[in-house]
């Protein structure tokens, strides 16, 4: 019969046996992927390096969060703080795939600069991302493998010095090993967040004021769906900023503010989406609050796209 501990003790082995006294280095962005083999590893009681790059596109208090969360289970992480290094680089540039590519070759060179030298690195890849690498929790489908320079991972792996525990596994045995392992619920049905974070969900110039804005409306949106039992039974969800200022009236004059377009989506896979039939009262009591009390808007929208022929996320 089948025994999920069982299970978990054969994974532990085996990562000891491949691991072989090595140093493993370990990217984490506090998702489900990497929070499971970063804990399976740490339970594994190899030598271990866990690395969470802070580029400042991160929701609100999720640096917080994620470092809370890795106390939580008693794995220790090294935080790099790059959000300057980022938004720098970052100024002026509209384009998206520029954007993507400036934060995936960024990602790589202050996650690796951290690491100074690597014998093993080990990435979340589940058995889905073997197919498409959308989602992964691993650094290189993180930023989009196609669009982006992933050499030094590449010679890591064509020198045998990647290692993929979890390369077998889909998302809801994820889920059950990461139960085992003793990781809080919460934290196994965080919704997939893209690796470059919130630039994809500004589309246009990203900015700090940007940055707040949509951090501010997006945690009152998440704190909406909490609250109503929504955030489960959604596959992802999160507010985007707009690029157009929209006409209102604020007192007795006219105001041009931004406008904030919120997202549910269900999905099996992220290759395809439907949006989700939230009730009225969860739209209503979140476009209120954040039209109460998020600065410069002064509209929100609700986004009715199916993937396809709309993506997932704005950018
Ligand atoms: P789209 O927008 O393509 O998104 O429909 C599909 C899924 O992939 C996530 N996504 C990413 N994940 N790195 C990631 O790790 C990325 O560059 C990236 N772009 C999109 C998106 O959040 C959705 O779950």
């Amino acid at each position: 019969k089948f025994s999920i501990t069982d299970f978990k003790n054969q994974m532990l082995e085996q990562i000891r046996k491949e691991v072989a006294g090595r140093e493993v280095l370990c990217g984490v962005s506090g998702g489900v992927d990497s929070t499971v083999l970063a804990v399976l590893l740490h339970k594994a009681g190899i030598k271990q390096r866990c690395i969470f790059v802070d580029h400042g596109l991160l929701r609100k208090h999720e640096r917080e969060d994620v470092v809370a969360q890795f106390a939580e289970v008693g794995v220790p992480i090294e935080v790099v703080d790059a959000s300057a290094q980022f938004l720098g680089a970052l100024k002026g540039v509209t384009d998206p795939e520029q954007k993507r590519k400036i934060i995936g070759n960024l990602f790589l060179d202050v996650f690796f600069g951290a690491a100074d030298h690597v014998e093993l690195l080990a990435q979340g890849t589940l058995y889905p991302d073997v197919i498409e690498s959308a989602t992964s929790g691993s650094i290189a489908s993180k930023i989009k493998t196609h669009h982006n320079r992933v050499d030094r991972v590449m010679e890591l792996k064509e020198a045998g010095r990647v290692i993929e525990p979890l390369a077998e596994l889909f998302k809801d045995e994820v889920r059950a090993l990461g139960a085992e392992l003793g990781i809080p619920h919460r934290a196994l049905w965080r919704h997939p967040f893209p690796g470059p974070g919130l630039a994809v969900r500004v589309p246009g110039e990203i900015t700090e004021e940007r940055l707040t804005s949509t951090r501010e409306a997006d945690a009152i949106f998440m704190e909406e769906l909490r609250k109503s039992g929504w955030y489960e039974k959604t596959w992802q969800a999160y507010a985007a900023l707009l690029p157009v200022k929209t006409v209102g009236v604020k007192g007795d004059e006219r105001s041009y503010e931004q406008a904030i377009s919120l997202r549910a989506v269900i999905s099996e896979d992220a290759m395809t989406a439907d949006w989700v039939e939230l009730p009225y009262q969860v739209l209503r009591n979140t476009s209120n609050r954040i039209l109460n009390s998020v600065k410069g808007v002064n509209r929100v929208l609700y986004d009715i796209s199916t993937k396809p022929p709309a993506s997932i996320e704005w950018e």
